[in-house]
């Protein structure tokens, strides 16, 4: 898939720059033609003329030198390219990039570039979890640049944590991915529900539950990519919508129902990934409850169960729903599966589920097929599911 293409590789300062000797003898082998640049302090990592011999081109490593051929480099070069893989990028190089600054080859050749930029950040952890970091890093992917989130393991600086360069053949999938995506729900709609419902009590009150949204976040985000046209319906969460994922933002259970029946008959697919709340206060108060008249009872009511709803009234769709459990997983996972008329269900344990960033799911089919996925993140995990649900 990669044969011919044009790569250009930026390399910065950062120990982890040796792997793109590994990195760039991976992609020759594969037959794309790496141009390599690299910065001031990438040089005194790796060696220019490692990189040269291994990518059989030169390597950019100063601006002002002279050019071989009078061609104004940093265009011609932006202008052949298929993509900009920036392996490894320092948190100097991204604040950079963020804040538009030019003032050498490869940051003049970022601003140049029409090709999709990949990045894939390496650093200590501290560096990487700071805000500021965090900050440019959400800039540039909402400017549509892709991002390759650095591994878990050992640091250089003896640490351990996030930081470590994303293994060479994932970034060589991830550039294969982004040449050529792989759209197999192209023309189907999607339809996702996140979040945690929040049912109020009195105005600044409300009975919620401890869901975060990260789940149905990733799901979105991931049919997206998966080429599907998504609809996220969200209670409310700390997160930022996908990109090009249409939101309606939505508070209570009945709020949430009202959005999905609208949407419900124009699409394909179904994914029930919200903790909806099971109860609402039957009265709510319009003015603040004092704490001397608070009511030693507050009185609920059923919300309704949308996703049984939808399994009543479903035509052609599919229907995939979560089951949130404390206790026999499994078995109740399915009487959900059956009551609620569904075609996947996907039974997680609280307890390692909820408000985290990686998860460990098993799902359900209505045919009875059970798969028990690794502890993944929620991101990998949502990819699985989605494979799942394009092959019913
Ligand atoms: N669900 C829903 N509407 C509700 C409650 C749940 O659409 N009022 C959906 C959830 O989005 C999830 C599935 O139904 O996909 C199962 O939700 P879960 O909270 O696990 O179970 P409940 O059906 O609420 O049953 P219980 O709380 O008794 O386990």
């Amino acid at each position: 898939m990669l044969k011919d293409k044009n790569i250009v590789l930026g390399i910065t300062g950062s120990i982890a720059a040796y792997k793109s000797a590994e990195l760039t003898s991976q992609l020759v082998k594969l037959g794309t033609n790496v141009t390599i640049i690299m910065t001031n302090s990438a040089t005194h990592f790796i060696s220019p003329l490692t990189l040269a011999t291994l990518s059989k081109n030169k390597v950019i490593t100063d601006f002002f030198e002279t050019p071989s051929n009078f061609e104004v480099e940093h265009i011609s070069l932006a202008d052949k390219a298929d993509i900009l893989l920036i392996a490894p990028a320092t948190a100097n190089i991204i604040g950079k990039i963020a804040a538009g600054i030019a003032d050498d080859f490869l940051t003049t050749f970022v601003l140049a570039c029409r090709a999709p930029i990949l990045i894939a950040p390496a650093m200590n952890e501290r560096m990487y979890l700071n805000p500021i970091l965090q900050e440019n890093i959400k800039k540039l992917k909402n400017r549509g640049i892709y991002f390759i989130e650095p591994e878990v393991g050992n640091l250089a600086c003896g640490e351990k944590g996030i930081g470590r360069l994303a293994d060479v053949h994932k970034i060589i999938v991830v550039i294969g991915a982004i040449l050529e995506p792989v759209t197999p729900l192209k023309g189907k709609k999607i339809l996702i529900t996140a979040g945690g419902t929040q049912e109020p009590i009195d105005p600044i009150r409300y009975i919620g539950n401890r869901s975060s949204g990260k789940m149905g976040y990733a799901l979105a985000e991931v049919a997206q990519e998966f080429g599907a046209e998504v609809t996220l319906i969200s209670a409310p969460t700390q997160l930022e919508p996908p990109v090009g994922v249409q939101t309606i933002f939505v508070e209570t259970a009945s709020q949430m129902r009202d959005e999905v029946l609208k949407i419900f008959p124009c699409v394909d697919i179904v994914i029930s990934a919200a903790a909806v709340a099971d109860f609402s206060p039957k009265e709510i108060k319009s003015q603040k409850i004092k704490k001397t008249t608070l009511p030693p009872v507050i009185e609920l009511n059923k919300t309704p169960d949308i996703l049984a709803e939808l399994g009543q009234k479903k035509q052609a769709q599919i229907l995939v729903g979560f089951a949130a459990e404390s206790e026999n997983l499994i078995a109740n996972a399915k009487v959900k599966l059956k009551e609620k008329n569904l075609d996947l269900i996907v039974a997680n344990d609280i307890k390692t589920a909820f408000g985290k960033d990686t998860t460990q799911v098993t799902v359900i089919t209505r045919d009875g097929e059970v798969e028990e996925l690794p502890l993944l993140s929620k991101k990998e995990t949502a990819r699985q599911i989605i494979k799942k649900v394009e092959s019913l």
